[in-house]
This record gives C-alpha cells, structure tokens and sequence, in this order.
C-alpha cells in the first residue's frame, strides 16, 4: 500500500515535526485555561500543513479534560452562511440536535433572518450581528459540560470569508465578540489558519483585529524532517529510499509537505526490489509534475496576464533563479513595476530583498520549464 497522500487536507500517514508549532498552541491554551485567553492565525502558501496542523493538535486536546474543540472549515458564503456553519459543525461536533441548538438562541430573543430555518419575526426586531455572534458562541460554551470549560475554535481558510465586504465583517464582528467574551470569563480560545497574505488583508479591513490575533508562519519542513516524513512510513511497507533522493526531494519540494507527498508518491510506485534511486526518482517526477500542473500550476498560468506570462517565462528560461529588477526590465523591454507588484501579490513571485525577485517555488519553475506554456499558441508573439 502507497502511505504518501496526493492530496492536501488530509493527515499524513506519519506525521513529522512542528514540535515548535504544536507548543505554541498547548501555550496558549494553558494560559486560556488559566484565565488570559489567547487567539492566533497560523498562515502559509498552499500544501505548508495548515489544516494538518490544527488537526493535529485537535488530536492532542482529546486527551484534555473539560476541553471541547470543535472545527470549522470556513466557506465562501454569506453572512448567515457563515452563522450557520459554526452552528451547524459546533452543534455537530458537541453531539446535541442542531434543531434544540436553534431553540435555544431563538429562545434568548436572538432573531437572525433566514439561518436554521426560521425567519425574522415580525415582533422582534433582527438581532445586529455582533450580539447574534456572541450569543451563539455563549450558547455554545454554556452547553459544554464541566465547570471551567475551554473551548477551542479550529477555523481552517479564514482568508475565504474576507472576499466580499459582508462577510469581511465576520471578523471584527468575531473579534470584539471574543474579547467580550474573555473579559466575562469564558474561556474561548480562537486558533484559524490563513493564506500567505491573510494579514495583509486583514489589515486592510481592521487594524484592531491584527491585535487581537498573534500571527504564526508556518515554514517549510527540513531536511531531517522530510527525511523522517518519507523514511518512516515508507519503511514500514517494506521499501527504503536512499539518501540521495530524500535529499533531491527535499531539494526539489522546498521543504512543502504537500509536494513532498506528492513526490514520494509517485516515486514509491516505480519502486524496484524494494529501494527507490535516482533512477526511479527521474522516472516517476515527470507524473509528480504532471499531477501539480493539473492541479496547480496550469491554472495558474491561465489566470495570469500576457504581462505576468511574459515575466513567467523570463524567469523559467533564466539560469538563475533570482533575478534583478533591471534584468526583468531590459527582458521584458518595458517597464514591470506594476506587474511584479502584483505578481508578488498573487503569490506567482517572491520578493528575495529589495529590487530582487523570484518565482514562487521550483517546483512551478519546473513546471514552467518542462511545459513551456508561454510556448503554446504564440501567446508572447510580437
Ligand atoms: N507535518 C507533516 N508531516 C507530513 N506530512 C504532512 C505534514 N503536514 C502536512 N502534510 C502533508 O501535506 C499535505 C498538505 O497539508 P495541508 O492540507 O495541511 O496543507 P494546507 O496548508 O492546509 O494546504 P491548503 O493551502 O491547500 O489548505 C497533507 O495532505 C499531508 O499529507
Ligand atoms: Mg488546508
């Protein structure tokens, strides 16, 4: 049996690392339950392990007393899309009726238009978000069973209800609930994760909130951990991968666990007698690459500008990877500010350091240079 995952959002067969990470999160909440809650967005590009992440430590609070987490992966919706989601999965997760959850908020006077079913009262007038929220979050907390509780919010993708300017008021609204909340005693700690950029956006919507939320990066795995990643489970089933590959996919992936699953993956199928070497590791990257740019990397590319494909292909046919703004400039034969600006925002680049840029990761260079998309068609003519 194959134990390396092709897809993101699920747990590994072995987990390796983020002892630093699953630490800072058992510290934040021994001081919620202590009294002084603590909130954080853990944040990175694609495949880093976010949402293996928060499901990690959701395993290790099982064994905790009196400590109830329920997790909530965020959808692009409405405002009551959102209200309903965290009813829904809290009711879920707490194993009550998600109706008699309904019953209980709308027995507290809390009217909210169109969410589990009922609709505004004509007698009461709508209840304004930022109390529905609190209210919701202080009906669930008062359902949890012992006499000092912790609650712990695992909200995966936040950055999905910061796309249109309804839902962008989820977060604040949340924000000052919880701070509410803490000050009365209820010990409610909020851990989400967050793309790359979360807190760029967050701080174009509310200052405050960034106070409220400890930013977390979540980095590349290294070397020893990838090893571990790839050897142990590997080794179980009976099949070893020699130093050298472990050290090309290491190279090659960056350190990013979603590729370097992918990666073994499909190196572990062409294994022979047992071993995975160079040979096998060539053999099977052309399907690993394959399988991203359907996944990944061709959307990418399609989304962008003929500009941003223009600077795409300046770089894949570059022999180095970093690359000065006045190089792009005298390639590209005008002016690129705007457009690395934005492709740095989209995450298609990375600044290195001032004037100095380059693409996201290799393996969208590897992408770019095996598949020549920029070739197709005659996109870049003239
Ligand atoms: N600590 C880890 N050890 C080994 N493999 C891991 C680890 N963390 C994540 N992975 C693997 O990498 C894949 C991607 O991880 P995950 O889904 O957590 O990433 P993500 O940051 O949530 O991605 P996305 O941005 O798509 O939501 C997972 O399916 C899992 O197989
Ligand atoms: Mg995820």
């Amino acid at each position: 049996m194959n134990p390396f995952k092709k897809r993101t959002g699920v747990l590994p067969s072995y987990f390796t690392g983020r002892t630093d990470e699953l630490k800072e999160l058992k510290r934040i909440y021994d001081s919620t339950r202590e009294g002084d809650a603590g909130h954080i967005i853990i944040y990175g590009p694609k495949g880093i392990g976010k949402t293996c992440l928060l499901l990690k430590f959701q395993e290790e609070l099982e064994s905790l007393e009196e400590t109830y987490s329920i997790r909530i992966p965020m959808v692009e919706g409405s405002f009551f899309d959102i209200y309903s989601l965290i009813v829904d999965t809290s009711a879920e997760s707490l194993g009550m009726k998600i109706s008699s959850f309904w019953d209980t908020i709308k027995g507290l006077g809390i009217n909210i238009p169109f969410v589990g079913g009922f609709t505004v009262s004509r007698d009461t007038p709508p209840t304004s978000p930022s109390v529905a929220i609190r209210k919701i979050l202080e009906t669930i907390y008062n359902k949890l069973e012992g006499e000092d509780p912790v609650l712990i919010l695992l909200v995966d993708d936040l950055q999905r209800i910061l796309i249109n300017e309804d839902t962008q008021r989820v977060l604040s609204i949340l924000q000052s609930a919880l701070v509410e909340l803490n000050l009365k005693g209820f010990k409610i700690m909020f851990v989400a994760t967050g793309s790359y950029d979360i807190f760029s956006k967050i701080q174009d919507i509310t200052d405050s909130a960034i106070r409220t939320f400890d930013p977390y990066e979540l980095k590349p795995l290294s070397l020893d951990e990838v090893r571990d990643a790839i050897n142990i489970p590997s080794n179980k089933e009976g099949i070893s991968f020699e130093e050298d590959v472990l050290e090309r996919i290491y190279d090659v992936s960056e350190g990013n666990p979603y590729y370097i699953q992918v990666v073994a993956h499909n190196c572990f199928e062409e294994s022979i007698n047992n071993r995975v070497s160079t040979i096998e590791f060539e053999k099977s990257f052309p399907s690993s690459l394959n399988f991203l740019a359907q996944r990944e990397f061709r959307y990418m590319y399609e989304k962008s500008s003929i500009e941003e494909r223009k600077i795409l292909s300046i770089f894949a046919e570059s022999n180095s990877d970093v690359l000065a703004y006045k190089e792009i400039k005298e390639n590209k034969k005008s002016e690129p500010s705007r457009v690395l600006q934005n492709m740095t925002k989209k995450n298609l680049l990375v600044k290195e350091s001032r004037g100095k840029y380059k693409l996201r990761d290799k393996m969208f260079k590897e992408y770019l240079r095996t598949e020549q998309p920029y070739k197709l068609n005659g996109t870049l003519e003239n």
